[in-house]
């Protein structure tokens, strides 16, 4: 019923030609895979190429991140709307990342997830907790005051346009991806609380991702979890062998 995602996460890196050449290498390793749903996310400068490249593709094109308004003097900034122009039909949101380093709050996430909706497109929303988090049994509370703040005022019909992402921040990149277990146990407490905010029917559609050091040999394991949907990938994204091994994990 929920179609599994593989989205991966190209972060800073990659020029327009190196980002063109990775996705048409991963074109045809990717063309066979079964019941996913495929999605990268290069930088903004690549995106418009990158997405001509992929026409002919099932892979679709996110942005890593956005602004909430439309237009105007917001010198640097990006909206949802020239995103979509650019070819995106995904935006990342609130990935650990810009919280860490740019700012990024609940408040803001909320903004952003209204902004991309009302665009048409579809928002992958990022939470998780750090390790002194996890380490102090605050993984729930953390993860609860994320969704609750990042999804506040939204209407049910708004979660059809509506990912998430589960990154535990202490295994990005750092090559310690959470066991199936502690995913599992996150996933379905993120479910259950958006039955509670949302309903049930609302929970049991929405997609939730797991991302976190995710490979090739762990992204069965991961899968095979009743309440992970699929996977938002980082390093191992930035190589077709390794992507096209995750995207395949059905096959
Ligand atoms: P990683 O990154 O796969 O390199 O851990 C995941 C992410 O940051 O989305």
């Amino acid at each position: 019923m929920r179609k599994p995602v593989i989205a991966g996460n190209w972060k800073l890196f990659k020029s327009i030609g190196e980002a063109v050449a990775l996705v048409n290498e991963l074109k045809p390793l990717v063309s066979g895979a079964q019941g996913v749903e495929i999605v990268v996310a290069p930088v903004f400068t690549s995106l418009s190429r990158v997405s001509d490249a992929a026409k002919d593709s099932r892979i679709k094109i996110a942005a890593q991140d956005c602004y909430w308004e439309e237009e105007g003097a917001f010198t640097g900034e990006v909206s949802p709307k020239l995103l979509k122009d650019a070819g995106c039909s995904y935006v990342i949101i609130g990935h650990s990342e810009r919280r860490q380093f740019f700012g990024e709050t609940d408040a803001t996430v909320n903004k952003k997830i209204n902004a991309v909706i009302a665009a048409g497109l579809t928002a992958i929303v990022c939470v998780g907790e750090s390790l002194a988090e996890r380490e102090s049994a605050q993984t729930f509370s953390v993860i609860e005051t994320q969704i609750q703040g990042g999804l506040t005022g939204l209407a049910k019909e708004a979660l059809s346009h509506i990912i998430i992402a589960y990154e535990p921040v202490w295994a990005i990149g750092t090559g310690k991806t959470a066991s199936e277990g502690q995913a599992q146990e996150v996933h379905s407490f993120i479910r259950q609380l958006i039955a509670r905010i949302f309903d049930q029917s609302v929970a049991g559609a929405v997609r939730i991702l797991y991302g976190g050091s995710v490979k090739p040999d762990n992204v069965k394991g991961l899968m095979s979890q009743p309440d992970i949907d699929g996977a938002l990938v980082g390093g191992a994204s930035l190589k077709a062998e390794s992507f096209s091994a995750i995207v395949c994990f059905n096959n």
